[in-house]
């Protein structure tokens, strides 16, 4: 065990105090460009991994010994607590959830079952506590939103545009509530869980929801998506959001009782500003750049870290998840980068 003291920069920075230096936490931290996690995965498969606490902890921690990054999230899927909700869902290899018994009406929804974490995702919650135990840096815990989960509960895999789920809610906006209800009460009692189990923070993925356009999503997915943060609001661990070409919907999450918004690679951090974002802003690199020469990453990460550093609290991410072709190397590199220029220029 290292005596290192906790570094609690991560979490200075999602309540927008002043910190040190950046942090920052890469999206896929733990995952296929790291040959270690490529030889666990030989032997297991993504859900035999999350099963397995020791070993879903070891993933978890290879990021912070490897890249020296300021937090750690916990290695699981948004898929996870769907199998207990009755989906049958298989995590396929460079595809991504496949759903064999997708949502077709409300009669599917209907027979959506509750999910009961304690009882149906231990390992889960196991793994929290082990790796609050080994940790040195804050443990992000997470969760799909509604509208994320239920377009590959629809499409029944991932989607380009996402023409099942928009039929089901226009044509069915009685089930689509319900099946929102459902999920967002799922959202909020798994995140109730791994904060109680020791996550220190949360972050809510709704990936997919920029496909759809202001008006819809203050139809169809605002209402849940202000409920699941008002029943969240009393944890006073800090509540992330996170989406993907979601730009037009800043202005809405501003105002939820949540606190930072994770920017895509799409969304400058001065747009966000200018939407009226007030909010500590998590982001944004394209995780593209990556895979070009160092000097072009090093001068949009100076580019990022100029605009985000700002205002106080800023965390330093990605745009969108690490691609599997990334080198180890590159983000060693950009890490110590991205703390050496913040603490720098402080
Ligand atoms: O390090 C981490 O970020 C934690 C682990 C994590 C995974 N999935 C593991 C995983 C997290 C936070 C997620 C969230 C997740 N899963 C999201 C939201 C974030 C985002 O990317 O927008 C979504 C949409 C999913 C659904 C999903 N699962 C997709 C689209 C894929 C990719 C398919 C592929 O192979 O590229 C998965 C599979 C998945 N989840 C992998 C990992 C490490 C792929 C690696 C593997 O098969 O071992």
């Amino acid at each position: 065990m290292s005596a290192k003291p906790f570094n609690d920069n991560f979490l200075k920075a999602c309540r927008g105090e002043e910190h040190s230096h950046v942090p920052v936490w890469y999206m896929r931290q733990a995952g296929r460009y790291q040959a270690e996690y490529r030889k666990i995965r030989e032997k297991y498969s993504l859900f035999e991994i999350t099963h397995r606490p020791e070993v879903c902890a070891e993933v978890t921690m290879l990021p912070i010994h490897q890249l020296d990054v300021d937090a750690a999230i916990l290695f699981a899927d948004i898929m996870t607590p769907m199998p207990a909700m009755g989906i049958d869902v298989e995590i396929k290899s460079s595809i991504g959830p496949v759903i064999a018994n997708p949502i077709t009406g409300k009669g599917d929804v209907e027979k959506l079952r509750k999910l009961e974490p304690s009882e149906h995702v231990p390992y889960i919650l196991d793994t929290i506590k082990l790796l609050r135990e080994e940790l040195r840096v804050p443990l992000i815990g997470f969760a799909g939103a509604p509208f994320t989960l239920a377009s590959y509960l629809i499409e029944g895999g991932p989607s380009r545009n996402y023409y099942k789920t928009k039929a089901f809610m226009h044509s069915d906006p009685e089930a689509w509530h319900l099946l929102m209800d459902r999920l967002g009460e799922m959202t909020v009692t798994y995140l109730k869980a791994q904060m109680a189990a020791g996550a220190q923070a949360v972050q809510v993925f709704d990936s997919w929801v920029g496909a759809l356009n202001a008006q819809d999503y203050a139809q169809f997915v605002a209402p849940i998506m202000n409920r699941i943060f008002s029943e969240l609001e009393e944890e006073s661990a800090p509540k992330i959001m996170f989406g993907v070409g979601a730009g037009h919907l800043l202005h809405e999450w501003d105002r939820l009782p949540l606190d930072v918004i994770g920017l895509d690679w799409r969304t400058p951090i001065s747009f966000a500003r200018g939407q009226g974002v007030t909010k500590t802003v998590q982001g944004n690199l394209d995780p593209g750049l990556l895979l070009a020469s160092w000097p072009e990453i090093e001068k949009k990460t100076r580019g990022i870290l100029d605009e985000g550093m700002q205002t106080p609290g800023f965390i330093f991410n990605l745009g969108h998840g690490v691609y599997p072709q990334v080198q180890v190397e590159t983000l060693q590199r950009l890490t110590a980068f991205i703390h050496e220029y913040s603490a720098k220029n402080n």
